[in-house]
């Protein structure tokens, strides 16, 4: 337990060497889409188990879903997300790039395409434990919805400094579904 580097957050076993594999990619100088792809395969390769996270944190909230930043710097943060069953994210899109990999149950994730008065739903996509992808602005327009029965637990990492709280969303998306 090292009290005196982080002394908000908990020992996170594996944390620094999945680090130095995204840094190891993020450095690279890669356009943003490929930069996805490279730490998501990262995030396949070392995914690290639920324990990365507390018993408490691993519970989520039922009121909302909770994103905990484990890591931020220059080029890149990184997010663990819980969501317990039936929650979701509004449709939204990104600024940066993004990267994902789930640690636990499924996520499920609704792609569309925006039409100016309307959006159109262009794909979907359910990943379960070890599954990552990565995608990057634009034509990132999608929704995460945890339509299983047992809590969700997936890891995002985003290109970007996103601080304390930040969630590099560009724009939340409230119009018609057609
Ligand atoms: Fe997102």
């Amino acid at each position: 337990m090292n009290s005196t580097t982080y002394p908000t957050q908990p020992a996170r076993v594996g944390l620094p060497e999945l680090l130095d594999g995204i840094r190891e990619q993020t450095s690279r100088g890669l356009d943003p889409r490929p930069t996805a792809l490279a730490v998501a395969d990262v995030l396949r390769e070392q995914t690290p188990g639920v324990d990365l996270l507390t018993a408490e944190e691993r519970l989520g909230d039922p009121h909302e879903l909770v994103s905990n930043v484990l890591h931020t710097e220059s080029a890149f943060s990184v997010k663990a997300v819980v969501w317990q069953p039936g929650q979701l994210t509004a449709i939204h899109d990104h600024l940066a790039w993004c990267a994902f990999v789930v640690l636990q149950g499924v996520e499920y994730e609704t792609l569309y395409r925006d039409h100016g008065d309307h959006l159109t739903e262009i794909g979907r996509a359910a990943n379960g434990p070890g599954e990552a992808s990565g995608f990057a602005p634009p034509g990132d327009i999608h929704r995460v919805h945890n339509t299983g029965d047992v809590t969700a637990i997936s890891l995002h990492v985003y290109g970007a400094d996103l601080g304390a709280d930040g969630a590099s969303v560009r724009r939340e998306y409230d119009l018609p579904v057609r």
